[in-house]
């Protein structure tokens, strides 16, 4: 399998996170698929017309996207079903809570998006303070119901590597502040996971 990579995606960071805790890293191999929303990779667009990471070609040649597609796809694939319960109720509220960590994502990574390409005279205060609510609401959610981080599952996954995309990119924000079982959960514990380790963004 091919997955078109960036080292910063914190997207492409859940699907390799994913498939080293499903014991299948081995088969995938990552290609560069750098990309901006002012700038599509063309090897990258060809496979997804959107030009998202991550997008995974499997081995017979479909292209699969977006990171909650692929990580479904790697979970049917190891034949791990503990990863993302598979019946109702339990597989609506690992749905829900996986969309709640996403949105954390989708926040920051537009916020990044703003702080880093968008021109300082175009950028929008009361835009950015809306980004961080999401962020801050998701994180007090999760601080309330840490049960929904209970064991290895894709929420488990998606919400250690927003926690280290924050740490990543946004690294004067203390979300840890008045969130000590959210952070205790990520410092004692996913953050020094090999899976995690192994994948820690640089630059
Ligand atoms: C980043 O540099 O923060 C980033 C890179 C690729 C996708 C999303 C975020």
């Amino acid at each position: 399998m091919k997955l078109f990579y960036a080292a910063a995606s914190p997207f492409v960071r859940i699907v390799l996170v994913t498939a080293s805790e499903l014991g299948i890293a081995d088969r995938i191999e990552n290609v560069d698929g750098m990309t901006t929303p002012m700038n599509a990779n063309p090897a990258l667009a060809d496979a997804n017309p959107v030009a998202k990471l991550p997008t995974l070609v499997t081995d017979d040649g479909q292209a699969l996207y977006d990171s909650r597609v692929i990580c479904e796809y790697l979970v049917s694939e190891a034949g791990n079903e503990a990863m993302l319960p598979p019946r109702a109720p339990e597989r609506w509220t690992a749905l829900r809570n996986l969309a709640l960590v996403n949105g954390i994502l989708d926040a920051g990574v537009l916020l990044r998006y703003e702080q880093a390409y968008r021109p300082a005279e175009l950028q929008w205060s009361d835009w950015k303070d809306g980004q961080r609510g999401k962020i801050d609401r998701a994180l007090d959610e999760l601080e309330r119901d840490m049960a929904a981080l209970d064991g290895t599952t894709l929420v488990s996954i998606a919400a250690a590597c927003a926690l280290g995309y924050l740490d990543f990119r946004f690294s004067d924000d203390d979300w840890r502040a008045g969130r000590p079982k959210l952070a205790a959960w990520y410092d004692d514990d996913w953050a020094k996971r090999p899976s995690m380790t192994a994948t820690v963004p640089e630059g």
